[in-house]
C-alpha cells in the first residue's frame, strides 16, 4: 500500500462519473464548492484524496491525477440512503443552514452514516504515512477525525467544515449531537468559513462536553484544538485566464447575440439546491416583469441550475416547484423567440461558465444560507473589464468579504426587487469602483492563501503549506479508466 505524507479526506472524489460507452473517461471536476476549491490546490499535490466516486457498489479503480492520488470508498445502496441522501443530505444539510428546509430525523440513519465514517477513516489510516497529515473536509465525515485518532493517534488530523455551524438553538435538536460534536472536535484544528461558527462549538462544547472553550481553542478530555475561521476561495489565476481567452470572450458576444442582444442580462448559476433562494428570487423578478419595472424586450435573465442530489426527495420537490414556476413566468411574459427566462438544468465545462459571467450585467446570488458561494467569486475574478453589478445575500459567506457587493436580505422580496434595480440602473463607473475593490480583496485572497493559512496553522513547521500552496505547474487534463 503506497501511503502519503498528505491525505485528504472528502465524501466526493473530484471528479463526475462522465464514462464513455468504451469505458474511458474524460476527468470531469464535479460541479460544487468542495470539489472545485480542493481540486485546484491539489492536482499536482503528492498527495491522496480519499473519497467517493459517485454510484453504488465496488469501487472503481482510478488512476493518479497529477501527483495525487485517488482512493475510492465504496457505498452499497442502502449506505447511498443512510448516509448521504439520509443523514448527511436530509439532516445535516438543512439543519446546517438555519433550518430553510425541515430536517428529518430518521433513527435508522445513524448507524449508518456512523459505520460509513468508519471506512473512511480505516480508508484514510490506510493510506496516510507515519506521523502525517490527515485533512478531513466537511459535514458528512463529521465523525472521522475522533475514529482517525482513535485509529493513528501519531497523525495530525484537520476538519475543515465548508457549510454554516448553527447556532446552539438549531444545533441542539440532533438526536446525535453528542457525538457529532465529540467526532469533530478528534481534530486538532477544527476550521469554519467565518467566526461565528468558532463561537457556536465553543458555546456547544462547553454545554454539552462541559469543555473548557473560548473562540479559539477548546479543551476536552485532556486534549486541546483549536478553532478559527478560514474563508474558503477560489483559484483566482484559473478563472481570470479563462475569462480573457479569445475563444471565450468570442462565446460571451455569440451568447449575447443568441440571447437577442438585450439591454441587460441577470445570471444565477446554482446548484439546484433549496439553500440557494432560486424561488424567492423567480418570486421578485416575476413581480418586477408584472409591475413594468423590467421588460422582456430588453432584459433577459439566464438561470443555470445544476442537478443536485436527485435521488432526495426534498430536491425532486423543489426541481419540480422550479420548473413549473419558470414554466408560468414564461408563459405569462415571454413573447414568441423571447423567454423571460432561459433555465438551462444542466453542467457546464469551466470556459462556458466565464463565458457567461462575462455576459452578465447583473450576477444574482441570493441564496438563503451559504458556507461561502464561490459563484460570487467566480464571476468577480471573471471580471477583468470592471464591469458588471453583483447582488448577493447578506447570508452567503462571502458577504463579509465582499461588502461593496449589492447586499441583500433575500427573504424580503420587495428589498430583493428594489436591490435589482438598482444594480440594473447603477452608474458604470459606481460599478467599476465597487468591482476594483472586490477585485483587489480575491487578489489576495485566493484559494492558495487559504490552503496556505489553514495547513500553516494546523502545521506549524509550515512545511506542508510550503510544498502544498507554492508554485504550481499548470493544470492538465487527465483521462482516467474504469
Ligand atoms: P455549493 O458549494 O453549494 O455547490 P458554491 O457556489 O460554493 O456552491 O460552488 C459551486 C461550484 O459549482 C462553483 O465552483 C461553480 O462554478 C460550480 N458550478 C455551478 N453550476 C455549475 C454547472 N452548471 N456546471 C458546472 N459547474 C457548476
Ligand atoms: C457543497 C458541500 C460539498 C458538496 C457539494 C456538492 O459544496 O459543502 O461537500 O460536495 O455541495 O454536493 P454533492 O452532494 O453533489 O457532493
Amino acid at each position: 500500500m503506497r501511503q502519503s505524507s498528505l491525505v485528504v479526506v472528502a465524501n466526493r472524489l473530484p471528479l463526475d462519473d462522465n464514462a464513455a460507452p468504451d469505458g474511458a473517461c474524460e476527468w470531469r471536476r464535479s460541479p460544487g464548492g468542495l470539489a472545485g476549491a480542493l481540486h485546484a490546490i491539489l492536482e499536482q499535490a503528492p498527495a491522496t484524496w480519499v473519497g467517493w466516486a459517485g454510484g453504488v457498489g465496488p469501487a472503481p479503480t482510478l488512476t493518479d491525477i497529477g501527483g495525487l492520488r485517488l482512493r475510492p470508498v465504496s457505498l452499497s445502496a442502502d449506505e447511498l440512503r443512510g448516509y448521504y441522501e439520509g443523514f448527511a443530505n436530509s439532516t445535516l444539510w438543512p439543519l446546517y443552514h438555519d433550518a430553510v428546509q425541515q430536517p428529518v430525523f430518521d433513527r435508522n440513519w445513524w448507524e449508518t452514516y456512523r459505520s460509513v465514517n468508519a471506512r473512511f477513516a480505516e480508508a484514510a489510516a490506510e493510506v496516510a504515512e507515519h506521523a502525517g497529515v490527515v485533512w478531513v473536509q466537511d459535514y458528512h465525515l463529521q465523525l472521522v477525525p475522533g475514529m482517525l485518532r482513535e485509529l493513528r493517534p501519531d497523525l495530525l488530523i484537520g476538519f475543515f467544515m465548508h457549510v454554516p455551524f448553527p447556532p446552539p438553538e438549531l444545533y441542539m435538536q440532533l438526536p446525535r449531537r453528542v457525538e457529532l460534536l465529540r467526532g469533530m472536535l478528534g481534530a486538532d484544528l477544527v476550521g469554519f468559513q467565518r467566526e461565528q461558527a468558532a463561537h457556536n462549538v465553543a458555546q456547544l462544547a462547553t454545554k454539552l462536553l462541559g469543555a473548557h472553550a473560548t473562540d479559539d481553542a477548546i479543551t476536552v478530555d485532556g486534549r486541546t484544538v483549536r478553532t478559527g475561521a478560514f474563508p474558503v476561495s477560489i483559484d483566482v489565476a484559473e478563472m481570470r485566464a479563462l475569462a480573457s481567452r479569445p475563444d471565450v470572450l468570442r462565446q460571451s458576444e455569440q451568447l449575447r447575440h443568441d440571447l437577442g442582444q438585450p439591454k441587460r442580462v441577470l445570471l444565477s448559476v446554482d446548484r439546484l439546491d433549496y439553500t440557494k433562494g432560486i424561488e424567492h428570487r423567480l418570486t421578485a423578478y416575476s413581480e418586477l416583469l408584472r409591475a413594468g419595472h423590467v421588460k422582456v424586450r430588453d432584459t433577459v435573465m439566464v438561470q443555470v441550475a445544476v442537478p443536485s442530489r436527485e435521488r432526495v426527495e426534498s430536491y425532486q420537490d423543489l426541481r419540480d416547484r422550479i420548473e413549473g414556476e419558470v414554466g408560468r413566468i414564461n408563459g405569462e411574459f415571454g413573447r414568441v423567440g423571447e423567454p423571460a427566462i432561459h433555465y438551462l438544468n444542466q453542467p457546464f465545462a469551466r470556459s462556458q461558465l466565464a463565458a457567461l459571467y462575462r455576459t452578465a450585467d447583473v450576477m444574482v446570488v441570493t441564496p438563503l444560507r451559504d458556507g461561502m458561494n464561490l459563484v460570487a467569486k467566480e464571476f468577480v475574478a471573471a471580471r477583468e473589464d470592471g464591469r458588471g453589478a453583483l447582488v448577493l445575500s447578506e447570508f452567503a459567506g462571502a458577504a463579509a468579504e465582499l461588502p461593496q457587493a449589492f447586499l441583500v436580505n433575500p427573504h424580503d422580496v420587495d428589498g430583493l426587487k428594489d436591490t435589482l434595480l438598482r444594480a440594473m440602473s447603477a452608474d458604470p463607473a459606481e460599478l467599476a469602483a465597487r468591482m476594483t475593490a472586490m477585485r483587489d480583496h480575491l487578489a489576495g485572497h485566493d484559494i492558495q492563501s487559504w490552503a496556505r493559512a489553514y495547513l500553516t496553522a494546523l502545521d506549524h513547521t509550515g512545511s506542508l503549506a510550503e510544498r502544498l500552496a507554492g508554485d504550481r505547474a499548470p493544470a492538465a487534463s487527465v483521462a482516467w479508466h474504469r
